[in-house]
């Protein structure tokens, strides 16, 4: 009886301390996240195409000061707008137009869906998954790592689809190589990523593969 007493007294004064446990770090980092309305993309301007291939090339030193939001959304729709609105075409290529790829902007804050035909972030998952995004440690500290994610289940018919997918990313990527050719922004393309920890923590479909990260940013001086 006093026994039971005892453990009874013990439960309790557990229970007690664990109320009064702040909440996991994880959880207070991790607010809801807000959708993000991105300016209408400049598409005048740039450098001429000739000069911007002089200049383009992979780096690997960034400067930690966020992209201004109008450069993002130039930056994006660089990517991967529309730039046919009339047949919701795109400014890279796709395979029988299946456009099955996305890009997924991570930043300090979390993870977004880049939607170009509302020019919105919508939200995938809050907080500061940079890390998650490779194996190199730029990828902590430049304000975005974009990722080329494949959707499988819009390329019906496609026998071999993979191969195309990793085609129809290598378009994005090299625009984006090209804007930032033009704009003086440091980026590089990688494969070096944990695909499966992105998946989770992104909840990707089994059809969703990222194919391709980017990490984008000013050059560190
Ligand atoms: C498919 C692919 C994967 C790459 N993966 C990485 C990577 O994980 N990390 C990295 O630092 N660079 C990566 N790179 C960048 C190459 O190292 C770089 O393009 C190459 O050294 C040539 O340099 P350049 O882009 O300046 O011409 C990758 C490039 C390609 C095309």
């Amino acid at each position: 009886m006093r026994r039971s007493l005892l453990v009874l007294v013990l439960v309790a004064l557990a229970a007690h301390a664990a109320a009064q446990a702040p909440a996991p770090a994880a959880a207070a980092a991790a607010p809801e996240l807000a959708p993000v309305t991105l300016p209408p993309p400049q598409t005048d301007g740039g450098l001429p195409l000739m000069k911007a291939l002089k200049l383009r090339a992979s780096s690997r030193a960034f400067a930690p000061d966020p992209l201004p939001l109008q450069t993002l959304s130039n930056l994006l729709w660089a990517a991967w707008g529309i730039n046919r609105p009339e047949e919701g075409k795109r400014t890279a290529p796709s395979a029988r137009n299946w456009q099955e790829m996305d890009v997924v902007v991570v930043n300090a804050t979390g993870a977004y869906l880049y939607d170009a035909r509302t020019d919105a972030l919508k939200p995938m998952a809050a907080g500061d998954l940079r890390p998650l995004t490779g194996v190199q440690d730029f990828v902590k500290e430049a304000p975005v790592n974009l990722l080329l994610v494949a959707d499988a289940s819009r390329m019906q018919g496609g026998e071999g689809a993979q191969p195309m997918a990793y085609a129809d990313a290598a378009f994005i990527a090299q625009n984006v190589y090209l804007f930032c050719a033009s704009e003086g922004l440091a980026v590089v393309v990688r494969a070096s990523f944990d695909g499966p920890a992105l998946a989770k923590a992104l909840k990707l479909t089994d059809k969703q593969t990222v194919v391709l990260a980017q990490t984008v940013g000013f050059p560190r001086p």
